[in-house]
């Protein structure tokens, strides 16, 4: 089904506040599980908002997510240009998926993860101390909120810091740059830079997982150069952006819910709880999206094969039916089983290194700088669009 509906509402829509999903859902949380959107092309597809359903639709063989397919789902024009290429992860099915997804397991195990908190914990505290000596006052994102996850993907991959300025700014015009000839440009920027560290890194191997992934699975042909950029790019991309929107936007939030902020203050044991709460309160990766292969039946509906899906997290992760009073922040849910870094064989490969990132920066943020506060009026402090990770494109603080 590709046609047009007349009067369906088009996705995906800009957040009014920065931390609720967008005011245009609301009549779609009231008509769960599966409902019908428009995309800026004017294409008709299937927009998931009951939390069951896209459980079950995540984990189905049957939606793929590759890019490259005639008709795959996007959120607006300016990504047309990347759906030339395979991207590779989250833009392979199985079987190719599962041999990509299982070179990296080891190096994002919760083990792992646990192994880099004091290096995390280092830069979280350099860049605390840089910003009090630069105090009172800083633009959080710049100065923190990116830093923090930037440097610490860099230490794992073993791409230098230097370079930070060059992949940041290219990886900001992936994700928002203004049409398909920017974004296309940004990937290929992207690529030719990790192409060359990865032929340099074979030359003269340093440390890091690119040099481990070189050194075991290039050498042996398991995998080639052009692959190795392509996962590079992700991980790069996806280890700095998300968790530098989780920290803007989940300060910013707190700084929006003083009580629950006294809370967390007066009870750091709430601290990962309070994580898990504000990743499914923020569901900062609002737009999931797939293309259906085969029939499915499912929530009452039947997606064709060709049908676009699309999943809103932040909607799904306000199912009355799994959360209750889902608009309120509560650092106390039993079982918080948000699906703000997806699921199924996608699930976010990040996860555990996410947590620590963001438990270590907010903790030791709001405990280094008591008097912590936005200084700027917050309806006037700028956010991300719709299309795009949500989260704050500056944020002024003070203390
Ligand atoms: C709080 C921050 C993060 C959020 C909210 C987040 C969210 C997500 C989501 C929702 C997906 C699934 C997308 C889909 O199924 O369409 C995903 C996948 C992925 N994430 Fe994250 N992520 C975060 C941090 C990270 C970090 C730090 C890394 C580090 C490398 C990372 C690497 C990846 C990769 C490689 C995938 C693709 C996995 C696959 O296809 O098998 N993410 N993430």
């Amino acid at each position: 089904m590709s046609e047009t509906l007349p009067g369906a509402l088009s996705f995906p829509q800009d957040r009014t506040c920065p931390y609720h999903p967008p005011a245009a859902y609301q009549p779609l949380r009231d008509a769960r599980p599966l409902t019908r959107v428009t995309l800026f092309d004017g294409r008709s597809v299937w927009m998931v908002t009951g939390h069951a359903e896209a459980r079950a639709l995540l984990a189905d063989g049957r939606l793929s997510t590759d890019r490259t397919h005639e008709g795959f789902p996007l959120p607006s024009a300016r990504f047309k240009g990347i759906t030339r290429q395979r991207t590779a992860l989250l833009g392979e099915d199985d079987p190719v998926h599962n041999t990509q997804r299982r070179m990296l397991i080891p190096s994002f195990s919760v083990k792992r993860a646990a192994a880099l908190r004091p290096r995390i914990q280092e830069t979280v505290d350099g860049l605390i101390d840089a910003m009090v000596a630069r105090g009172p006052r800083a633009e959080l994102v710049g100065a923190f909120a990116l830093p923090v996850p930037s440097m610490v993907i860099c230490a794992l991959l073993g791409v230098p810091y230097e370079d930070h300025e060059f992949f940041e700014a290219q990886s900001r015009r992936l994700l928002r740059g203004p049409g398909p000839a920017d974004v296309e440009d940004a990937r290929a920027q992207l690529q030719g830079y990790l192409r060359a560290l990865i032929l340099r890194k074979r030359a003269e191997p340093g440390e890091g997982l690119l040099d481990e992934l070189i050194a075991t699975r290039l050498e042996s042909g398991e995998t080639d150069v052009e692959e190795l950029v392509s996962l590079a790019a992700i991980l790069l991309i996806a280890g700095h952006e998300t968790t530098a929107n989780m920290i803007s936007l989940g300060t910013f939030t707190l700084l929006r819910h003083p009580e629950q902020l006294a809370e967390l203050r007066a009870d750091p044991s709430l601290l990962s709880g309070a994580v898990e709460e504000l990743m499914r309160f923020l569901s900062i990766a609002d737009a999931m999206l797939r293309l259906a292969t085969e029939e499915i039946e499912v929530g009452g509906v039947t997606i064709r094969p060709g049908d676009g899906v699309v999943f809103s997290t932040s909607v799904i992760n306000r199912d009355e039916a799994v959360f209750q009073e889902p608009d309120v922040l509560d650092w106390h849910r039993r079982s918080n089983r948000h699906l703000a870094f997806g699921f199924g064989i996608h699930q976010c490969l990040g996860q555990n290194l996410a947590r620590a990132e963001m438990e270590i920066a907010l903790g030791t943020l709001f405990d280094r700088l008591p008097g912590l506060r936005l200084a700027a009026d917050p309806d006037t402090i700028p956010f991300k669009p719709g299309d795009t990770v949500q989260g704050m494109i500056e944020l002024p603080v003070a203390w």
